[in-house]
This record gives C-alpha cells, sequence and structure tokens, in this order.
C-alpha cells in the first residue's frame, strides 16, 4: 500500500474534475475516509461516475440507492476487491493506494457482509480469531482468545449468544452478524462497513443489529451502513449519501433529508424536497 501526504490537499478536487465543487472540510474536521471522484467500469458499465464520499469518524454513514446503483461496488473498492480506474482516497488526511483487502484491514477497514464474513464449521472464539491466533509457544493459547472474545461481546452488550464455543452454523442471522461486528471491534478497525447487515432480518434482530451499530460509533468508529429500509436509515444514521445510477446525487446530515427526498433522490436522482443543506459534503444534482 502506498501513501503519501497530500501536499495543502486535493485543492479543488481530483485531477479532471474541472467543474466539480468540493467543499474541503474546515481544518480539524478531516473525515476518516474521503473519496474524490472515484470511478469504476466492468467492461460496458459504468458501474461509478466520479463519486465523493466522506465517511467522519463517530458517526454513522447510511449508503442508499436503488438496486444497481453502485454501493457494493462502491464498498468493495474500499475494501480494496476493485481498483478504482482514477480518483483518489485520503485516510486521516493521507492520500492511499489500496491495492488489496489486506490494505484495507491494515489501515483498520474490515467489512461485513451478511452470511459471507463467518466460516459455519467454526465456532464462535476460532471465527474472531481466524488468522490472527494467539500462540503461547508452539500451542493456540485458548484461554486469552476465549477471554478478549468473551470480553469484546459483553462491550457490545451482546448477550443472546450461548456459549462463545458454539459453532457459528448453530447462530441465528442476527447473532452471526454481532460476532462479525464484534470481530471488527476486536481487532481495532476504525471504519466498519455493513453491506445489508439487516436484510435478511427478524425484527428482534435487526434490533440487536442496530443497537450494535449505534456502540460501534459510540466507541468513536466510523461506520457505513448500507440499507434500503428507511425505517433503519432514519434510526441510526447520523448522515446519508445517496447513489443514483453510480452517481452520488445527495450528501449531507441526516436532518437535510425526509423519508420522501431519499426515495426521490434513490429513484430519480433528484429531489425538490431537501429540507435544509450544510455548507460542506453537499450533494451535487
Ligand atoms: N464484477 C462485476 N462485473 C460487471 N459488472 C458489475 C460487477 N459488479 C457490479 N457490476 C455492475 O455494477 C453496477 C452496480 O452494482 P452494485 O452491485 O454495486 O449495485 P448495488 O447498489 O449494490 O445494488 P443492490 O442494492 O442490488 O445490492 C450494476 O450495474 C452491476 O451489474
Ligand atoms: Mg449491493
Amino acid at each position: 500500500m502506498d501513501m503519501t501526504t497530500p501536499e495543502g490537499g486535493p485543492a479543488g478536487g481530483a485531477p479532471g474534475s474541472e467543474g466539480r465543487v468540493l467543499v474541503d472540510p474546515p481544518a480539524g474536521t478531516e473525515p476518516l475516509l474521503r473519496l474524490r471522484g472515484i470511478s469504476k467500469h466492468f467492461g460496458a458499465v459504468q458501474a461509478l461516475f466520479d463519486v465523493d464520499l466522506d465517511l467522519p469518524a463517530g458517526q454513522v454513514t447510511a449508503l442508499c440507492g436503488d438496486n444497481g446503483a453502485g454501493k457494493s461496488v462502491l464498498t468493495k473498492t474500499i475494501a480494496g476487491i476493485h481498483q478504482p480506474d482514477k480518483g483518489e482516497m485520503y485516510w486521516e488526511g493521507r492520500l492511499v493506494h489500496i491495492h488489496s483487502p489486506k490494505d484495507s484491514a491494515s489501515l483498520g477497514i474490515e467489512t461485513v457482509y451478511q452470511d459471507l464474513a463467518l466460516a459455519d464449521n467454526l465456532d464462535i472464539v476460532q471465527n474472531m480469531f481466524l488468522g490472527r491466533e494467539r500462540l503461547n509457544r508452539l500451542f493456540l493459547n485458548e484461554d486469552s482468545m476465549e477471554r478478549a472474545a468473551a470480553e469484546t461481546l459483553a462491550s457490545l452488550h451482546v448477550t443472546t449468544v450461548r456459549s462463545i464455543r458454539q459453532p457459528v452454523a448453530t447462530l441465528s442471522g442476527g447473532q452471526r452478524q454481532a460476532v462479525a461486528v464484534a470481530k471488527a471491534v476486536m481487532w481495532n478497525s476504525k471504519l466498519v462497513m455493513l453491506d445489508e447487515p439487516t436484510a435478511a432480518l427478524g425484527v428482534a434482530q435487526t434490533r440487536m443489529v442496530l443497537d450494535l451499530v449505534k456502540r460501534l460509533k459510540d466507541h468513536g468508529l466510523a461506520v457505513m451502513v448500507i440499507s434500503h429500509n428507511l425505517n433503519d436509515v432514519f434510526e441510526v444514521a447520523d448522515r446519508v449519501a445517496v447513489l443514483h445510477l453510480g452517481r452520488m446525487v445527495a450528501q449531507d446530515r441526516i436532518s437535510a433529508f425526509d423519508r420522501e427526498s431519499v426515495v426521490d433522490f434513490m429513484t430519480s436522482g433528484r429531489s425538490s424536497r431537501q429540507v435544509a443543506t450544510s455548507g460542506s459534503s453537499q450533494g451535487r444534482n
């Protein structure tokens, strides 16, 4: 992974972004992750056009958009699975190039996918330490790993799991999601991205995941949640960013939106109902 400190920052935005209005945040409010002018195509399909996104620490940003809007591609680009065709990413103000999932993990970025994140045949402790097992001389230090896993789950108030030695296959969808999130917290992640975390969950499980998301934010992490569910969005998000056909069409504090305006932006890329605007991270219509 390459890192450079931009001299004076990306004044006026990314190269080739003439005409785009980019408002750099005031000093001291640099978001944890700042994307500028990210584009990505697959063959003839342009999945992302010149996307700007700010993910501040201690805040939940909801990434909204209709099917095929580019939410997962954007997430995978941040996670290092896809390489952008152009654009810049700034991590704590430094220009970074994330070439692989390993690069993003080493920055402190953890991505949680609904069913793919965990190994079914392993128990909770084994999952949380997968690939990063603690050794005591040549042997696994089971006590130490068990203690750390239990402490992390307790700190997140995950209380419905009966035994941390339970195979993950026997957990409910919400519990699996909780373990995946706890794993992210245990490894001192700074940014957690959740792609549709509640899509397959029931009412009680959804509640547990939303409470966890709030706790991550209280721990000072930046959280990005992809959701189609506006109830979830309005419950947990501090900020909303809306993609429409690969373009970021709105991005602002949650108080700048109401439900109808989010739906308008998701379905048509514009809205006459935006409630308020703020000085930075303004959507471009
Ligand atoms: N690996 C790929 N190869 C080719 N096209 C792709 C690939 N991944 C995504 N796309 C295309 O990029 C566009 C955006 O897809 P993406 O998966 O990001 O949508 P999304 O916003 O996550 O939608 P959903 O809400 O349905 O999950 C779509 O047109 C999709 O077909
Ligand atoms: Mg998707």
